[in-house]
């Protein structure tokens, strides 16, 4: 695949001006708006001409729009895969047609060859961080965890729940006693939460609640206040993602920790394009994007206002 797409590359349709087409899942998250505005900002600030599709959390309207970038003869795709499976057919006719496909902050399940490279996290290390947290943190005292996962069949959801139940394997005064999908949003995070509440003896019995993502947290803070508990207190609160509403909450009391995702995958893909189209260049299979704990002790204030500075 290498070989022929350089070819194709070094023709005069990837010199000065590259047409990337970008299939981005929706707008589930601020993490995913982060993004979504950041390979904008990525693709304005290098020249490139960035064709952007959103696909409302639906696989069918991603494969429809790398079909659709395709037939327009685009010089590369990224894409954010909704779930992990179901991309074997699409990726080989972007393959046949020489485009190379980037695959951006999840991974699928498929052979490696239909994509050139895949910028993300280490989505395990993510979840171990998490849990490592929460080991650290409540040491020998029992502690009954909740837990919010992400989109269903998603690579962060698999990974980020692994992670954590390896990080607290070993713990056995650490337990995950409800786990449930809150799909990454805010609105899911806060009514699953609900219903952890009251199954728990109106969240009295729970020690900690583990958020695949922030946006989620954040619903289950709001949760927790209207079942009259602390949040941040009363109920640990541990997340991913690094959202600039989830240091406002640490600023409030209310949450605990977070794991840092640079919403800044573009970046590394497109200098990855860059390099690929020059001469050919073949990036790692994967580049991994750090996963830095944040706590309240890291400045939330000034991790809120460095994040929306940014543009979050
Ligand atoms: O794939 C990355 C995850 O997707 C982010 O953690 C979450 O916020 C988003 O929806």
């Amino acid at each position: 695949l290498a070989a022929g797409i350089a070819a194709a590359l070094s023709s005069s349709a990837m010199a000065a001006d590259m047409t990337v087409g970008f299939s981005q899942i929706g707008s589930e998250s601020g993490w995913r708006a982060a993004e979504t505005s950041v390979t904008k900002q990525q693709a304005e600030t290098r020249g490139i001409n960035l064709k952007f599709a959103d696909a409302q959390q639906k696989q069918e309207n991603q494969i429809k729009a790398i079909r659709g970038f395709i037939a327009q003869g685009v010089d590369a795709i990224l894409v954010a895969p909704v779930v992990a499976t179901g991309w074997d057919d699409v990726l080989t006719e972007a393959k046949d047609a020489k485009i190379p496909v980037v695959l951006l902050d999840r991974g699928i399940d498929g052979p490696e060859d239909l994509y050139l490279t895949s910028v993300a996290s280490d989505q395990v290390k993510e979840g171990a961080v998490a849990g490592g947290w929460l080991v650290e943190t409540v040491k020998d005292k029992p502690c009954k965890v909740v837990e919010l996962q992400g989109t269903v069949g998603s690579t962060p959801a698999i990974n980020r729940k692994k992670g954590f139940e390896q990080a607290i394997a070993g713990h056995s005064n650490i337990t995950i006693i409800r786990s449930q999908t809150g799909d990454f949003t805010r609105s899911k995070g806060k009514e699953v939460m609900e219903g952890f509440l009251k199954a728990e003896n109106g969240g009295k019995d729970i020690c900690a609640v583990y958020a695949h993502n922030d946006d989620m947290a954040v619903g289950a803070i709001q949760a927790i206040k209207d079942a009259g508990l602390k949040p941040g207190k009363d109920i640990l609160v541990v997340s991913i993602d690094g959202v600039p509403d989830i240091f406002a909450a640490m600023v409030a009391g209310e949450a605990n920790a977070t794991v840092e995702l640079t919403p800044n995958m573009a970046g590394p893909a497109f200098d990855a394009l860059a390099a690929f189209k020059k001469d050919g260049t073949v990036p790692p299979k994967f580049i991994i994007t750090e996963s830095k704990l944040y706590t309240p002790a890291d400045d939330p204030k000034g991790e809120y206002e460095r994040r929306k500075g940014l543009g979050y």
